[in-house]
């Protein structure tokens, strides 16, 4: 028998029982319906006291994807949006993105035993297919500076219904319910998804680029010893994935044996 579904106030109620984190999450907005969580929380004004705060939507209009695409968001998914009040250098920020995606991947292995990849600088794939995306966002025109980092999790829900609106990506999409075999539960797989991001933020604050992100990140992706294009202007560039350095960047062999860097803002895409 299908479960009923819970409305937003109980949704909301059921994960505050369950999460076990000292900010993240403390503060949550659940709503049936939103046209982006992510614009939702930019709009929140910068305030030291939104850390953490948390924008779920069981379904969006007009989600929004990396580089101006749109995230198709039907109900069953999982969409929402993390505000962190960053008390480290901006020039890091590429590390919210990692701290995000291994929360991700750990979150999934905890309730499915499915091991994700990573591929730089944002997206999950089960298969090589594409099952999550992180956007992050910064609003830093204020004195406060706010970065929402947006969780696009294809959970319970057929790729049938996203799968043409991924083909930019040059990825095909899937969904977790396709891989695992059955739907999960969202607010299980929220609670662990902020928990592991909470310890992820503090090993980063306590660390600075910590080892332990790099090396995990690079435990899970399978990038290394691929060919890549990055795109530089209307040149493509095209070279070997080697390694990822302390800064997040990650680093290409081009045929010359000349190292060069992949900074966050660059697009790059496996051959
Ligand atoms: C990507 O293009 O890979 C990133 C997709 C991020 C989608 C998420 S869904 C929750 C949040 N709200 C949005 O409008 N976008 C992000």
């Amino acid at each position: 028998m299908r479960k009923p579904k819970l409305n937003e106030s109980m949704f909301k109620t059921r994960l505050s029982k369950v999460l076990r984190t000292k900010k993240l999450g403390k503060s949550i907005y659940v709503f049936n319906e939103l046209d982006s969580t992510q614009d939702y929380a930019n709009a929140l004004p910068n305030n030291e006291s939104l850390h953490g705060t948390t924008v779920i939507a069981r379904k969006q209009n007009m989600g929004k994807g990396r580089i101006g695409r749109t995230w198709i968001s039907p109900e069953g998914g999982l969409w929402m949006s993390i505000i962190i009040i960053p008390d480290f250098n901006l020039a890091d920020i590429i590390f919210t993105q990692f701290i995000g995606s291994l929360a991700v991947v750990d979150a999934v292995f905890e309730n499915t035993k499915i091991n994700c990849k990573l591929m730089w600088p944002n997206d999950i794939l089960i298969n090589g297919k594409k099952v999550c995306g992180i956007l992050t966002d910064v609003n830093a025109e204020n004195e406060i500076k706010k970065i929402v980092v947006g969780i696009g999790l294809n959970a319970n829900i057929e790729s049938s219904s996203i799968n043409n609106y991924l083909t930019d990506d040059n990825l095909k999409a899937t969904t977790l319910k396709e891989e695992y075999g059955n739907d999960i539960d969202l607010i299980i797989l929220i609670k662990s998804i902020l928990e592991r991001m909470e310890y992820y933020y503090d090993n980063f604050l306590s660390c600075g680029n910590t080892l332990e992100i790099v090396d995990r990140w690079k435990e899970r992706s399978d990038m290394f010893g691929k060919k890549a294009i990055v795109y530089d202007g209307n040149q493509q560039v095209m070279g070997e994935i080697i390694d990822l350095d302390q800064n997040g960047a990650l680093l290409m062999k081009l045929s010359d044996t000349s190292i060069r860097k992949i900074i966050y803002y660059d697009n790059v895409s496996l051959h």
